[in-house]
């Protein structure tokens, strides 16, 4: 049995054909691959983009979701293993993940680690623990990383763009007020890497780094699929030539667990907001952005509402990714 915790479980070509099935979708948007099943979504935190699409998603394949919130709802969850669960929590994953897979046909969880101890977060061991016990496939609705937003940003870029290989993408780190989850960086960096594209990581320093383990990944994907991995701190470089550019926030993991510390470090790079100066810099890339996105702080007003911008074209797929993805572990 299969689960989608990340693409790099899957093949390019498996991944290929749940995107061809994704554009099937998008054209016919109701079917009963799900008729009869019911599929449990697990929210450890906020989401506007995920629940919904997954819920509608789920609809329109002809199935039942349920929504349940650990903590706010339904009852809060230990994670970890040979703990004496003297906290919140009331309940164990392994008996949580074994009791949704006798009434559920599939389980998708969103558990942002916790910001306190990123050598623990790293392992991903939440998403694990619910793949280890469930019976039924697990779906990723974002943790360390978020593969069904990958999904949904490279059916968006084949849309516009078509084949990418070859094509320059710069993934750009953008300043927010307090540092956020890594995923959806994480997440880029894999699949542009996996499409063969010629990425380019701005930074503003080393602090920024993704973690070695997505950075190695992205260079091991870039290497299999004849694209590039870039990484530098000049920011008229970055983004000349580029055809697409991604921004994201993110914080810097030697002061995980500590924003007080970073803070002097990140309030000195609020420059490095997607603005039309630096897009102009670009070969009419286009622009996107996972969102929820705080305008004229990651991106100005002039970025969001410019043709180019196909943000919401990506906040769309992700309905149609999801449906591909679902159908195609409902069938094993
Ligand atoms: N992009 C995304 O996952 O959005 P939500 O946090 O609103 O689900």
């Amino acid at each position: 049995m299969k689960h989608f915790l990340t693409t790099q479980d899957w093949s390019r070509d498996e991944l290929q054909s749940m995107l061809d099935a994704a554009r099937q979708l998008k054209k016919k948007r109701f079917g009963n691959v799900l008729s009869g099943k019911t599929v449990a979504l697990l929210f450890l935190n906020p989401s506007m983009r995920t629940r919904a699409s997954f819920q509608v998603g789920v609809h329109e394949l002809g199935g039942m979701a349920v929504v349940l919130e650990p903590g706010a709802g339904s009852w809060p969850i230990e994670f970890e293993f040979g703990k004496r669960m003297d906290g919140e929590a009331e309940e164990h994953i392994c008996e949580v993940a074994r009791v949704l897979s006798r009434y559920c046909d599939l389980i998708a969880i969103r558990a942002f680690p916790k910001f306190q101890d990123w050598s623990l977060d790293r392992t991903d061991y939440v998403i694990k623990a619910v793949a280890e016990y469930a019976t039924v496939p697990v779906i990723n609705m974002e943790t360390i990383t978020h593969p069904c937003q990958e999904m949904a940003h490279a059916l968006t870029l084949q849309e516009r763009l078509g084949d990418l290989a070859g094509k320059k993408y710069l993934l750009t780190w953008t300043w927010h007020p307090k540092p956020l989850n890594t995923a959806v960086a994480n997440s880029a960096l894999l699949i542009a890497t996996r499409m063969g594209m010629d990425v380019t990581l701005l930074i503003p320093e080393d602090a920024y780094l993704l973690d070695p383990m997505f950075m190695e990944a992205g260079e091991r994907n870039a290497a299999e699929s004849g694209g590039s991995l870039t990484v530098t701190n000049d920011i008229e470089a970055a983004y000349a030539d580029a055809l697409v550019v991604y921004c994201k926030s993110w914080g810097a993991l030697p002061f995980y667990g500590n924003p007080e510390q970073e803070w002097p470090l990140r309030e000195k790079y609020q420059h490095f907001i997607v603005d039309g100066p630096k897009m102009a810099l670009t070969r009419d890339a286009l622009f996107s952005h996972c969102l929820p996105l705080r305008r004229n702080i990651k991106a100005t007003d002039e970025v969001m509402d410019a043709d180019y911008c196909v943000a919401i074209d990506e906040a769309e797929n992700r309905l149609h990714v999801q449906k591909a993805v679902m159908s195609r572990l409902a069938e094993q």
